[in-house]
């Protein structure tokens, strides 16, 4: 029990966050939900890893739905196949169109030649979803894709209303349907759809703007919306807030959560959540209320979270080829250019073919990502993984820095 006066954690992290939960992003959100409203629409939405673009697509379904109208989210992140992805849009519409779409089951079954089975779930909603035999014949798949779309377009268009598909972690789909080529299918699904409307999302924003280049099957087929970072003035100001009014009053904590987890989102928030935890083991909240400022409070929670994740960190550590440990270990002290004579003496740095080897390796392991205010012009894409590799590794090459130690970002 928190302490009288101290509510929950008022940060949340590991789900798409919901109500007060979720701030900022009125564009984005206002953006997603006109296209989803709009019969024939397609966006596309990209953005870095843990950025909030789910959070943004479930907020707009909401408004659309609030609004009266229809629309549901499809994760193709974890899925094996296309029939996999056909299932999850027909329990998802299922979901969100009520009852009466089961009648649209039948119509559905008759496209697919009598391969649907109806069904209840526990709580005695109908189910709706390809027979397992299915997944026996490959050639099937898209096919089985296909024919729900086409069913919930055709009903959309019978009932004169406009239904909004956000597939979210597209890129999934598209290397089921055979990559490059597989794009030329899904544009083969979606673009007779009239009544529907698509918001595709994903989280590989080089992979997704890629199947917009010229001569690939998304080209002027989409409007583009990028989702970047929120606004570190207003998010530094919203993590004060929502941290004083659930009883941390700690001044400075959003701005030093942002410098020491941010750019992304999610960082910055679990960073939050960890220090807010830490206020209320530190006794900043029961008398005599001990005084602590933001930056003890985030550094506190930030070391927390890397001890936390101790044993992953030293297991992909360990796992790491010495020339891209080396290259870690620059980018963890961050006050030199990788390719400097400085950086060749100090981490032990081969010649610039090499190093310029170990950063791509480490960029397609999403370990690192381009920072240009950096001296390196890269930077940790986990905060939390840097803060373990300055105190675990750095003290080898007799160097004892806190975990909380900042690479120098230049002037501009
Ligand atoms: N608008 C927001 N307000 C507050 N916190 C947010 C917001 N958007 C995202 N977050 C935080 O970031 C976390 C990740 O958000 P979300 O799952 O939406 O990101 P994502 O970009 O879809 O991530 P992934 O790349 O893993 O799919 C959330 O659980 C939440 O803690
Ligand atoms: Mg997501």
């Amino acid at each position: 029990m928190p302490p009288a006066g101290v509510t929950d954690n008022p940060f949340r992290i590991g789900v798409a966050v919901r109500g007060v939960f979720f701030t900022d992003r009125a564009d984005e959100t206002a953006r997603v939900a006109d296209t989803l409203r709009e019969g024939g629409a397609r966006l596309l939405v990209v953005g870095e890893r843990r950025v909030g673009k789910t959070s943004v697509l479930l907020r707009s379904i909401e408004r659309v739905q609030r609004a009266g109208g229809h629309a549901f989210l499809v994760d193709c992140g974890t899925a094996g196949s296309a029939v996999e992805i056909a299932n999850r849009v027909l329990s998802a519409a299922t979901g969100a169109l009520g009852r009466d779409w089961a009648a649209t089951a039948n119509d559905l079954s008759r496209r697919a030649r009598g391969r649907i089975q109806l069904g209840t779930d526990l709580s005695g909603s109908p189910t709706v979803s390809f027979e397992p035999t299915f997944a026996a014949d490959a050639t099937a798949h898209a096919d089985a894709l296909a024919t729900v779309l086409d069913a919930l377009d055709a009903r959309a268009k019978r009932e004169r209303r406009i239904i909004g598909i956000a597939l979210d972690e597209v890129q999934r789909l598209t290397a089921i349907l055979g990559g490059e080529a597989g794009e030329w299918v899904l544009r083969g699904l979606l673009q007779h759809h009239q009544h529907l409307a698509y918001v595709l999302a994903g989280s590989e924003p080089t992979v997704l703007s890629a199947m917009q280049g010229h001569g690939r099957a998304f080209y002027q087929q989409m409007s583009l919306l990028a989702i970047g970072p929120i606004d570190p003035a207003h998010f530094a100001r919203w993590i004060d807030d929502r941290s004083g009014r659930a009883g941390v009053v700690a001044p400075g904590l959003g701005a030093a959560c942002l410098a020491l987890a941010g750019p992304r989102t999610r960082d910055v928030t679990q960073l939050a959540r960890a220090a807010f935890a830490a206020a209320l083991s530190a006794g900043v909240t029961r008398p005599p209320r001990k005084k602590i400022t933001g930056p003890e409070l985030a550094a506190i929670g930030f070391v927390d979270l890397v001890h936390e994740q101790a044993d992953p960190f030293r297991a992909l550590w360990e796992g790491l080829a010495r020339t891209r440990q080396q290259v870690l270990r620059a980018l963890a002290v961050g006050d030199t250019g990788l390719t400097s004579e400085a950086a060749r003496r100090m981490y032990g740095l081969g010649a610039s073919g090499v190093v310029t080897g170990a950063i791509e390796a480490l960029r397609n392991t999403r370990l690192v990502v381009r920072a240009a205010d950096t001296p390196a012009g890269y930077a940790f894409d986990n905060p939390f993984f840097r803060g373990w590799v300055i105190e675990n590794t750095l003290p080898d090459l007799g160097l004892a820095l806190p975990a909380t130690h900042l690479a120098a970002r230049s002037a501009t």
